[in-house]
Formats: C-alpha cells, sequence, structure tokens
C-alpha cells in the first residue's frame, strides 16, 4: 500500500488521539518497515493491517468502525492533496463513476506500484448508482467511509445499502446508492 496512505493514517490517529498515541502505536507494532512512511514509497499491506489492528485494540473499536472512520477522513484529504480530481463536478453521482476509468488510472501513473480496487458500475436511475467493488484487500467498510465523505464533500445526502459483501460469503461487495434531490 502507498506511503500517501499511510501518511494519512498517521494524521487520522494524531488528531484522534495525539501524536504521542500514534508513536505509541508504531512502538507497539511488530512492523516490517523500519523507515518513516514517505507518500511515494510503497510498503506491505501487512503493516497497514497491524496499525489497524493495533489501533482498534487500543482504541477499543471495530476494525470496520475504524475503517469507515478512516475513510470519511480520507476522502477530503485527498480531494485537497488532488484537486484536479474533484474540480468540475457539482454532482457526486458523475464524480463517482470518474473514479475506476479516471481518477484510478492517474492515481496508478502517479505512484509506481499502487494497486487500486476494480468498480463495475450500473446506473439503473438518474438518482441512483450501483457501484460492484472487487478488491483483493476486501475493504469495503474503507469504501463506505469514503462514499460517506464524497456525500460530505458535494453536500449530497447518498443513501447507501450494501447489498452483497465478500465478508459474507460472496464473489464481491455491491452497494446501492440513493442520491437525494
Ligand atoms: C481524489 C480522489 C481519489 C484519489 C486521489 C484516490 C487515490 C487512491 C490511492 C493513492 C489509493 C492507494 C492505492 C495503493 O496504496 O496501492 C487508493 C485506494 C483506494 N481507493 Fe481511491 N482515490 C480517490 C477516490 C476514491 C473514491 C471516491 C473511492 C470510493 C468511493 C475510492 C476507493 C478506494 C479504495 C476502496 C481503495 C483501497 C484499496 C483497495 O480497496 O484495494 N477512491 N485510492
Amino acid at each position: 500500500m502507498k506511503g500517501v496512505i499511510f501518511n494519512l493514517f498517521e494524521g487520522f490517529v494524531s488528531e484522534g488521539w495525539g501524536e504521542e498515541a500514534y508513536e505509541a502505536l508504531l512502538d507497539a507494532c511488530p512492523l516490517h518497515t523500519q523507515e518513516p512512511f514517505v507518500g511515494p514509497g510503497t510498503y506491505p499491506d501487512a503493516d497497514m493491517i497491524a496499525l489497524v489492528t493495533k489501533a482498534c485494540e487500543r482504541f477499543e473499536v471495530t476494525a470496520p468502525d475504524a475503517l469507515r472512520a478512516f475513510g470519511t477522513y480520507c476522502f477530503p484529504q485527498l480531494a485537497s492533496k488532488f484537486p484536479k480530481f474533484v474540480q468540475g463536478y457539482d454532482h457526486p453521482k458523475a464524480f463517482l463513476m470518474s473514479v475506476h476509468d479516471i481518477i484510478h488510472v492517474e492515481v496508478r501513473k502517479l505512484f509506481k506500484d499502487a494497486v487500486t480496487p476494480s468498480f463495475v458500475y450500473q446506473d439503473p436511475a438518474p438518482d441512483r448508482l450501483v457501484i460492484e467493488y472487487r478488491s483483493e484487500r476486501k475493504l469495503c467498510y474503507l469504501m463506505e467511509g469514503l462514499l460517506d465523505g464524497v456525500s460530505d464533500h458535494f453536500s449530497v445526502a447518498i443513501d447507501r445499502v450494501q447489498t452483497q459483501c465478500v465478508h459474507e460469503g460472496a464473489d464481491t461487495c455491491v452497494f446501492e446508492l440513493r442520491f437525494a434531490e
């Protein structure tokens, strides 16, 4: 996973629980990485899993709740780091439909070794969008938080229902979204 995501995780923990809490978390985790995480670097997913698992233990939150909260924290940060990806969109539906074919394609050009998830869209009605999320990392809880962050960013309520989940034995995760007027 890219360093930029590890750096966001540091910000998430430091802003929520203090910088010392993040340092203590690093000390308590047997990480593969000894050097500081830098944005363009690529680090083992296992290190992120170790950090999230330890954070959940220390701050007494479940992994799904922690990943949702982290996703909601991440979106405005990504949007301000990469403004060109959000400019030009005034509705979350068109924006979300650009993530697979535009944003994550550009992300893979910008960041060597980035591995982004795969999205397949269905567009059943003007106020609806179905996103099928597929990733070896199975981060659908992060995806939920990111969707909430997108809703906040565009000030459009998004009602989201996850109709299937890999954590419950399905092949992929499916999100059915309905946008408020
Ligand atoms: C400005 C917009 C965005 C940028 C710059 C961006 C960038 C990135 C980057 C750098 C990664 C890490 C890849 C890696 O570490 O190998 C990532 C992963 C991911 N992105 Fe995006 N992203 C954006 C928007 C979104 C949105 C709106 C969603 C979903 C609604 C999304 C869903 C995900 C998920 C779920 C992952 C985790 C990796 C996985 O599931 O395999 N991203 N993105």
